[in-house]
């Protein structure tokens, strides 16, 4: 739970806001953010990192990787707390720009940016396009030229690192879409990483500001972010011999989150001075200059400071046959599902659910939280104990959806996408609004 809420008299707030008060006003289902709490997250990355490494190497910069969650609104609070902005598309991108973000303060991802895409980042001369592949590079020194532009430009590599975690969210390791590999194929000298920095060092119209590597998401095993920063660094000095200066090494995000009490995440402060700890060492093993440092944490940002309440339409009990044992399993169906949360279908997440407009005196039973889709892959929380008594009416409140949640939404079986409502000092305001059936019908062009 983020840190704005409580119990109060039985029912939960959100700085001091109750969830009936706020479905009254807003609507059910409802994503609700607290406001303040994803400030002090988005903050206390850049005092950790800052505290951590500006002795060490001059800087850092945070930039929040904005596919976690993104309006216009939250990319204002992100400038406004002194972070810089990744995107990973030209919507992203659109979305920071039009928050006033300074382009220089902005990064753009993507293993497959189209022309437009590459063009709006040239010509705003945004901070950082992270080129991730040869061709792609190409590209872009063709289109600088022909713009007669310099493009920032970072390199994505793929360090060949398995992080532990859901494969499709890992991204590190050789086989997958993402980055420039660090290995040589067979029979080649050199590395493609290797290629495409020493093109982009002599490129008359690319400016190379750096290396990135992001080894995937939801990671609570800091070996992998350590073994990353060791082989960008051994990289690096490699360069440095050849009298190629990298002037800056981003070593992505990823950082996890607890979606359960299963979860044990580490805190900012904790994983900065790991790192920098790890970092020193190498940088003295290697003898090389210490590149400026930056990170891009999204989930760890936006995920914890957000929350979903829906309301119980239905329950339901089943006998289950598992291992020669019978047992009961009662389904709550909700009103909404993997619309507005895909996560659960898709790396079979886990969520926790509690009662949150009344305390029950009932015993907890054994349930499965599901949404209205007609699908059966459609879960909210695959197994919760809830009060016997939860039925119709009642208010639930799933911890932890601030991330990926709004920013992966549909409108599958056509169901009307949430609000969402940010809390701040005590008090609500709607920065997203509820979809209407007009809404279905805006994009129909012959009605
Ligand atoms: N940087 C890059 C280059 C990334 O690709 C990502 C996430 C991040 C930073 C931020 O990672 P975070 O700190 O949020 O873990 N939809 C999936 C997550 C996909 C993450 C994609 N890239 C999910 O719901 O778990």
């Amino acid at each position: 739970f983020s840190s704005g809420v409580a119990r109060v008299a039985g029912e939960v707030s959100i700085q001091g806001i109750g969830v009936t008060e706020l479905v009254e006003e807003y609507g059910s289902p409802l994503w609700v953010i607290d406001e303040n709490d994803f400030r002090d997250r988005a903050r206390a990355y850049v005092e950790a990192f800052q505290a951590a490494f500006e002795s060490l190497c001059g800087g850092v910069d945070v930039f929040y990787a904005s596919k976690a969650l993104l309006t216009v609104q939250i990319a204002k609070w992100v400038k406004e707390e002194g972070l810089h902005i990744d995107t990973a598309s030209g919507g992203e991108m659109a979305i920071a720009l039009r928050a006033g973000t300074d382009p220089a303060h902005i990064g753009l991802h993507g293993n497959n940016k189209s022309d437009d895409e590459l063009r709006t980042a040239i010509e705003q001369q945004i901070g950082r396009i992270v080129v991730d592949s040869l061709a792609e590079l190409h590209r872009v020194e063709a289109m600088a030229g022909h713009l007669n532009k310099r493009a920032n430009v970072m390199l994505r590599l793929t360090p060949g690192v398995d992080a532990s975690t859901h494969e499709h969210i890992a991204t590190a390791h050789e086989d997958q879409k993402f980055g420039l590999t660090m290995t040589p194929a067979p029979g080649a000298d050199t590395s493609v990483a290797y290629q495409a920095v020493h093109f982009a060092a002599d490129a008359e119209h690319i400016n190379l500001v750096g290396l990135h590597s992001h080894i995937g998401s939801q990671i609570f095993d800091s070996t992998g972010f350590e073994t990353t920063a060791t082989r960008m660094l051994e990289f690096i000095a490699v360069l440095a011999a050849e009298d190629i200066h990298i002037a800056e090494l981003d070593i992505g995000g990823g950082y996890g989150i607890a979606y359960t009490e299963a979860d044990t995440p580490v805190a900012p402060a904790v994983i900065a001075q790991n790192l920098a700890a790890h970092m020193a060492e190498e940088v003295d093993r290697l003898g090389i200059d210490w590149p400026r440092i930056s990170i891009e944490p999204g989930r760890s940002i936006a995920g914890p400071a957000g929350l979903t309440i829906y309301t119980v339409g239905t329950t339901k009990t089943v006998w289950v046959e598992h291992a020669g044992q019978h047992y009961s399993r009662r389904y709550v169906a909700v009103d909404g599902g993997m619309s507005d949360n895909p996560r659960p279908v898709l790396y079979d997440a886990d969520y926790t659910a509690v009662l949150a407009n009344r305390v029950s005196e009932s015993g907890p039973v054994f349930s499965r939280v599901v949404g209205k889709h007609c699908e059966s892959g459609d879960i909210v929380v695959n197994a919760v104990y809830l009060p016997e008594d939860t039925d119709h009416g009642d208010l639930l409140v799933v911890p932890a959806t601030g991330a990926y949640g709004h920013v992966m939404s549909s409108n599958y079986n056509m169901l009307l996408r949430p609000a969402i409502v940010a809390i701040k000092d005590g008090q609500a305001r709607t920065i997203i609004r509820r979809e209407t059936y007009d809404d279905l019908f805006a994009r129909e062009v012959d009605l």
